[in-house]
């Protein structure tokens, strides 16, 4: 099969020739259907976050089942799947206790360089990456990486539910818990944010304030649910906030991975309001807070994947798109070749797209 290859930081990717073997016990195989760019793997393709090299990224997608191991119940060869990087073992504390993401148990992840499962002719080892690697035509996964969904649900709206969707609707809906008639702020509108958006509109959220510098974008979270827009051109962010919501709100999400954009969540909250980042902040870097809005009871945290339980997540993400309350129709901006796909990451770059997608 054909797969595109990192092999060096701020290098293109390269399609190669890559091979998996059958699947072990606990092992599904699946075509490729689309892989959405996100990005989380421009992070990781500009050094800014490390990962052993060369390695298959892509972690957004979508696929048909064709192999399954000799203990896999789950799933069976012809059902649709969408993938997710938070593999989970079930048992661990964290499992046991709900929270998935955070899952413990390293058997269930393939460890870069110990557990990798693909195969060239190359004598250097290929990386997996976040237990999927979907820039690739097939990707073999454990059962626990995957979920069912209906297959009236689109594939190419499918793979986005993978990550981008779940990430920013899980971070306002599960992480934060966003209440009916809460305020709500989303700094940063790429996919992840406008879904972030979405879904304080599906939890009754009273105001939705998009901020992004990109005017299309603001246009586009009107659509979705953004009740107010505020472009950081316009003037202190911050400022611009408190004045709309009288004197700040009760939620804010930080969707886009930079240390000033997280001091600025936290700064916008009301007395008692709690910033929840979601955006990557580049590895090793730390932000800085005002210790006496600590005495405001102002909280910060952090969402990893929407602190999601996937197999109940997917499959109601699936039910609002068919039902109109999830917009995903809007979310693609490209659809691109495997081979184009330096393209896809050259656009996500200069801010032209919400997401392109691979479709295989
Ligand atoms: N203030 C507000 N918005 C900004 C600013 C700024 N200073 N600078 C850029 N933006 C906007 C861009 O215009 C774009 O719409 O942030 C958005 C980022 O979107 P994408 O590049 O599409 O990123 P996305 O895939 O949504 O991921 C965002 O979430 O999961 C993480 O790793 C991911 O850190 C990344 C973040
Ligand atoms: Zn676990
Ligand atoms: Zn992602």
């Amino acid at each position: 099969m054909k797969a595109a290859v990192l092999y060096e930081v701020n290098k293109p990717l390269v399609i190669e020739d890559v091979s998996l073997p059958k699947p072990g016990p606990r092992e599904v195989l699946i075509r490729t259907a689309v892989a959405g760019l996100c990005h989380s793997d421009l992070h990781f393709m500009e050094g800014l976050y490390p990962h052993p090299l060369p390695a298959v990224l892509g972690h957004e997608s979508a696929g048909i089942v064709e192999q399954v191991g000799s203990d896999v119940t789950y799933v069976k060869p012809g059902d649709h799947v969408v993938t997710c990087l938070s593999v989970f073992c079930g048992t661990c504390d964290n499992c046991s206790t709900g929270r998935t993401v955070l899952c413990t148990d390293t058997t269930v992840k393939m460890l870069p360089g110990v557990s990798d499962r693909m195969q060239w002719s190359k004598p250097e080892k290929l990386h997996q990456f976040l237990n999927l690697s979907s820039f690739a035509e097939q990707m073999l996964v454990h059962e626990n990486a995957i979920v069912k969904i209906r297959k009236e649900m689109p594939l190419d709206l499918a793979a986005l539910i993978g990550c981008g969707v779940i990430t920013g609707y899980g971070a306002v809906v599960n992480t934060a818990k966003v209440t009916a008639g809460e305020t709500v702020a989303v700094i940063g509108c790429g996919g992840v944010g406008m879904a972030a958006i979405n879904g304080a509109q599906i939890a009754g959220a009273g105001r939705i304030i998009a901020i992004d510098t990109n005017p299309a974008k603001l246009q586009l979270a009107t659509k979705l649910g953004a009740t107010d827009i505020i472009n950081p051109a316009d003037g202190d962010v911050v400022k611009q906030v408190r004045d709309l919501t009288n004197g700040g709100v009760h939620h804010s999400f930080e969707v886009l991975g930079r240390k000033e954009t997280a001091e600025q969540a936290f700064a916008m909250l009301a007395s008692g309001g709690t910033a929840t980042i979601v955006g990557m902040i580049p590895f090793g870097q730390k932000i800085e807070l005002h210790g006496f809005d600590f005495l405001r009871e102002r909280r910060i945290q952090g969402s990893s994947m929407g602190s999601n339980h996937f197999r109940v997540d997917m499959p109601r993400l699936v039910d609002f798109y068919l039902r109109g309350r999830l917009h995903l129709e809007d979310w693609i901006s490209a659809k691109l070749k495997l081979s184009e796909i330096n393209e896809g990451f050259a656009n996500m770059k200069a801010g032209k797209t919400l997401r392109s997608v691979i479709v295989f």
